[in-house]
């Protein structure tokens, strides 16, 4: 069963892995073969050199700056139960107590370490091209990429939270001037045992999202 990774070996994925994996993915489909999908790996010490800018923003409380909203704002009732849900039971895996601030800080910064990956994918399509449907066309893409990752034995966990800081991205990110990023995927080897990967969310039961017309 897929779930999401967010520890990692520090295991390296080789290149040609990697590349495996992307050509897997670009099998995906697309309106009218469209494939406006742009990838990008960020590994070594660009990567580091990211790490330590975001880390560093989300530390001194940098301002985030979506380019696109995610979702609705705020949330429709029934997603934001869902997510408080999510986030209770994540804590409460962890054994974060929810008034414990400095450990709850440390679990959120989690994010703007990359979950400490040391391979990062970003996911973004050309500014000028997109449209609402290329954004379904880059979730099928994704998914494809999740099921390569998962093919190998590898894990990964994809994150809205860290598209906050687009001028770190343009900046670690050479000729990323017209890209508009929508994802990161930190990936790897799991630590299998990690407590943020025992870690299993719910789902809703079938009848609340499924109904069949005959
Ligand atoms: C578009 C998208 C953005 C996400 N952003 C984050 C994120 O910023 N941080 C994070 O820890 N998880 C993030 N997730 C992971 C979700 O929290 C996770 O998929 C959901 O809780 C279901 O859990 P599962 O993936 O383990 O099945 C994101 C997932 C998606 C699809």
């Amino acid at each position: 069963m897929r779930k999401s990774i967010r520890a990692f070996t520090g295991e390296i994925v080789p290149a040609d892995v990697v590349q495996s994996i992307v050509l897997g993915a670009s099998r995906a489909p697309s309106s009218k073969n469209t494939q406006p999908w742009k990838l990008i790996l960020v590994q070594g010490q660009a990567l580091e050199n990211m790490r330590v800018d975001y880390l560093t923003g989300f530390n001194n409380g940098k301002a985030p700056s979506f380019e696109y909203a995610y979702s609705k704002d705020p949330l429709p009732e029934t997603f934001k139960t869902r997510a408080i849900d999510l986030g209770k039971a994540f804590l409460t895996h962890k054994g974060i107590g929810r008034e414990d601030k400095e450990k709850r800080k440390e679990h959120d910064s989690q994010n703007y370490r990359f979950f400490d990956a040391k391979q990062v994918f970003f996911l973004a399509v050309n500014r000028d091209e997109y449209g609402q449907g290329t954004f379904l066309d880059c979730g099928l893409f994704l998914q494809a990429l999740i099921n390569e990752l998962y093919k190998r034995g590898l894990g990964c966990c994809p994150q809205y939270s860290v598209m906050a800081y687009p001028d770190l991205l343009s900046k670690h990110i050479p000729h990323s001037e017209n890209l508009l990023f929508l994802l990161a995927l930190p990936f790897g080897y799991p630590q299998v045992n990690h407590v943020v990967n025992t870690f299993v969310s719910k789902r809703e039961p079938l009848e609340n999202f499924f109904r069949v017309v005959e």
